[in-house]
């Protein structure tokens, strides 16, 4: 069968699936498992053991169009630096309910804008959370960069406080295209904010693209790919755009019209895909892409490629502690989430609590989906013997999900040593797979298109 006649076989251009970057997907997280729960399972996280840490700033001064991240606009740095305030307090109060001896090994800072912080307030904030929970040796210090919204100033702070991988923004260069996503950013801007990080010695980069935006072609997506090849940045996240108006209202002013229907969305998916193979990238999972010098690279090679809320990770982390409003953390036991409005959370930390306000208790029966998801998200396989290793209790389930998921998907999988793995030519399928897989899909409401 071609290739395109399997992929619309099994419905990859029409079906509306999670992305899942997590398992449960956040969509079904559950008032009411909150604060006791978060404190709970902070205080139940292993002496000794390393977490992640995320802080969400939700603040950006422009709003682009095309965004579906959690913030708003602000015109001046008060608002902001009031949220920071609040932010340190929650770090206390986290701090206060986990063990002494847990270890910091990744810090990422994401939103909206983490580079809307004046050096003075970022400093302020790395200097409270540094000092609440000391890094691990390798830790990893990550950063969300708008490259039109970071002074050298601000770029400096993070460097002292030990920045080693910056996630920049791009999305495409084509004027048309930025024009029609309301984010005007020049090459020059973004080349200038990689050579300073580059010097400064900040040895990890990612760069995010988007494919599927309003007017893209395959000629002008193909300048772009070549000027971020150009950059050489040790990884690429490249996102299916996300058009969901009825979450995100700021994308109304982007015409439906003017969208690439989704036979054009794969054909630059895999446009993006066989340019950067060819500059020496290896496709990771579905959307990222990593010299082999990166950690993510290797972490894929050794069959320890995790997936978080930020897509692909070589995090091996059981607990993440998410901070700020929205924030979501994992624990082994499962999810809660912050209070999503802002003042709503800073209301939760100033009241003196945690700002947990829903969340999502794993059942047994979640673990397995959950491994099995990520199973197929991070190595395209199903591992069943693996899987029967880990969940002795549910043989009888791991098989009948291999028999069924090789008859409703002929084609798909071969038989490999384990278990199955899908196809090469049927990778992009995966999410519509791992649904087929996730007992609660009927009931999702809306999520993005497959590819
Ligand atoms: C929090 S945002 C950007 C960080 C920073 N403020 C910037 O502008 O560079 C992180 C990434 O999410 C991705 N993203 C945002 N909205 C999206 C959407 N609607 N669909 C898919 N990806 C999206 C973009 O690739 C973006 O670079
Ligand atoms: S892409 Fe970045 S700058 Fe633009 S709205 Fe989203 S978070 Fe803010």
């Amino acid at each position: 069968m071609e290739k395109n006649d399997l992929l619309s076989k099994f419905g990859l251009f029409d079906a509306k699936v999670p992305r899942y970057t997590s398992y449960p997907p956040a969509n079904h997280f559950q008032n009411g498992v909150g604060v006791r729960r978060q404190a709970d399972w902070l205080k139940a996280v292993p002496e000794g053991s390393e977490v992640s840490i995320y802080i969400h700033i939700p603040f950006c001064k422009r709003l682009c169009w095309f965004c579906a991240c959690r913030t708003q606009g602000t015109k001046t740095l008060r608002p902001v630096d009031a949220y920071v305030d609040i932010l340190r307090q929650e770090i206390a109060q986290v701090r206060a309910a986990l063990p002494q001896s847990v270890r910091m090994s990744r810090l990422h800072l994401g939103g909206g804008t983490p580079t809307i912080l004046s050096p003075e307030t970022m400093e302020a904030l790395l200097g409270t959370v540094f000092d609440a929970i000391p890094k691990s040796a390798d830790c990893e210090f990550s950063v969300e960069i708008d490259p039109t919204e970071a002074s050298e100033e601000l770029l400096n702070s993070l460097v002292k406080f030990g920045l080693n991988r910056a996630s920049i923004g791009v999305q495409d260069f084509e004027p048309k295209v930025q024009k029609a996503i309301g984010r005007q950013q020049s090459l020059e801007q973004t080349v200038g904010v990689v050579e300073f990080l580059h010097n400064a010695g900040v040895a990890g980069l990612n760069l995010d693209l988007l494919y599927g935006l309003p007017h893209q072609t395959a000629e002008s997506f193909r300048k772009t790919l070549k000027h971020v090849a150009d950059m050489r940045p040790d990884r690429l996240a490249i996102y299916g755009y996300a058009h969901v108006p009825w979450m995100s209202k700021r994308q109304v002013m982007i015409k439906a019209e003017d969208l690439p229907d989704n036979q054009s969305r794969f054909e630059l998916a895999e446009l993006a895909k066989a340019h950067l193979v060819a500059e020496g990238y290896k496709a990771i999972g579905i959307d990222h892409f990593a010299l082999p010098s990166d950690s993510l690279f290797m972490a894929a090679e050794r069959g320890q490629l995790r997936r978080n809320f930020q897509g692909y990770t070589d995090d091996q982390c059981e607990s993440l502690i998410g901070l700020g409003a929205s924030a979501i953390s994992k624990f082994s036991q499962g999810f809660v989430q912050n209070a999503v409005a802002t003042s709503a959370y800073q209301e939760r930390i100033q009241s003196g609590g945690l700002a947990g306000h829903k969340g999502y208790e794993m059942a047994c029966q979640d673990e397995l989906v959950a491994a099995i998801v990520e199973d197929l998200m991070c190595r395209f396989s199903f591992r069943e013997e693996a899987l029967n290793n880990r969940f002795p209790q549910s043989i009888d389930v791991i098989h009948r999900t291999a028999i069924s998921l090789m008859n409703r998907f002929p084609g798909v999988f071969r038989i490999a040593s384990g278990g199955l793995e899908m196809v090469a030519e049927a990778r992009p399928l995966v999410r519509v797979i791992a649904s087929f897989v996730d007992q609660f899909t009927s009931q999702h409401v809306a999520h993005s298109s497959a590819i």
